[in-house]
């Protein structure tokens, strides 16, 4: 099920390879706006599902407008877009981290649904504004680390090794979360871990028998936003389009589950626009404290996907209050030396 206004070939030729900024190139001497447009370039290094980089950004003055770009949600797979909403969290969580490094002061303030529609166009949504202030806000070493973490941060689809995540790392995942009003659900324990790789496998299940699933995958798959180069990533959309895969995706990814010595999943209270991209952005910062501590990261949101097992998860979790928005491996890995390529900032902004 493609986009309507858009073809493979044309999605194909979008993505780029990742861009690596040098902070040493930041225009310090240069007007404000000039400044804002440099910290793009760390925004769209965030990581988003089926790397469909659905952001959108203008830059005007001392401020950056942040849009989601809802012609890039993955319909069949996240109908109610909150993965697109985490996904732009994320970017913006980068925005954040980078402008600090850089001696700005931010302020981020989120759209109101009322303002948030632009008139001249249904699929793009005006979600925050970030202000900039040239104020030299005071910086940590961790802050420091994180905006390091920004360029070296990558999603790890390694197994894990069984070794243990210190607590006192796991606990600083907790603080973060608990600050942004966000929780953190750790399942360490073998019996929780195989409930949720049985989960897992149930999704896998669930979702590759579904042809218009396949067909969303492979689209994306096709368009290279995955990273392989042209010719293997058709071949992969064409496999994905016409195989049903289910059985052999959800023995691996279940696998992956038993293997990782952390299942965390992030949860809150409610489920709108603004708490999506608090769970993106809190979500962001965890992957890159993960990066600077040489800790892996790999969301796996299939259960997620399918709502019948997103409440199971939730059962399994005991949340009484909340849900799970967000799902992922934690622990120590080969590195994945896999780029995904992202789309050129031409394409990003408006
Ligand atoms: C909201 C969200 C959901 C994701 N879900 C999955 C997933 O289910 N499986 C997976 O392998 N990666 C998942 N990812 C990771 C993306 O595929 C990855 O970020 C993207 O391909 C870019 O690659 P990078 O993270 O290495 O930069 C997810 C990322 C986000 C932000």
């Amino acid at each position: 099920m493609l986009p309507p206004h858009v073809s493979v070939v044309e999605r194909t030729m979008d993505n780029t390879t990742r861009p690596e900024p040098d902070k040493a190139d930041f225009p310090s001497n240069a007007p404000i706006v000039e400044q804002a447009a440099f910290l793009l370039e760390y925004a769209v290094l965030a990581p988003s599902s089926h790397n469909s980089q659905p952001w959108l950004f203008a830059v005007a003055d001392d401020e950056i407008r942040v849009y989601a770009d809802e012609s890039r949600q993955l319909t069949v797979a996240d109908p109610d877009g909150r993965e697109l909403y985490l996904s732009v969290g994320c970017a913006l969580e980068n925005l954040v981290i980078a402008a600090k490094q850089f001696g700005l002061g931010v302020t981020v303030t989120y759209a109101s649904e009322t303002e948030n529609r632009r008139a001249d166009d249904a699929t793009t949504r005006h979600v925050a504004t970030v202000r900039l202030e040239p104020d030299t806000p005071a910086k940590t070493d961790q802050d420091a680390a994180l905006f390091d973490a920004i360029t070296e941060r990558r999603t790890n689809h390694h197994p894990f090794q069984a070794t243990s995540v210190p607590e006192p790392i796991l606990e600083r995942f907790e603080d973060d979360a608990t600050t942004a009003g966000i929780g953190l659900e750790l399942v360490t324990d073998t019996i929780r871990k195989e409930e949720i790789a049985a989960l897992q496998t149930q999704a896998d299940e669930r979702q590759f028998a579904d042809p218009e699933y396949r067909a969303e995958l492979g689209y994306w798959i096709g368009s290279g936003a995955l990273g392989a180069s042209w010719l293997a990533a058709r071949i992969g959309q064409l496999a994905v389009r016409h195989l049903d895969l289910g059985d052999r995706e959800g023995r691996k990814n279940s696998t992956l589950v038993t293997s990782a010595p952390v299942i965390a999943a992030l949860t809150a209270t409610s489920d709108d626009l603004e708490t999506q991209l608090d769970v993106g952005r809190v979500f962001e910062r965890l992957a890159l404290t993960a990066t600077s501590e040489g800790l892996a990261v790999h969301p796996m949101s299939q259960i997620l996907e399918v709502d019948a097992l997103r409440a199971d998860l939730a059962a399994l979790l005991e949340l009484e209050e909340s849900t799970p928005m967000h799902l992922f491996r934690l622990g120590y890995a080969d590195p994945d030396t896999t780029r995904t390529p992202r789309r050129p900032l031409e394409d990003v902004t408006t």
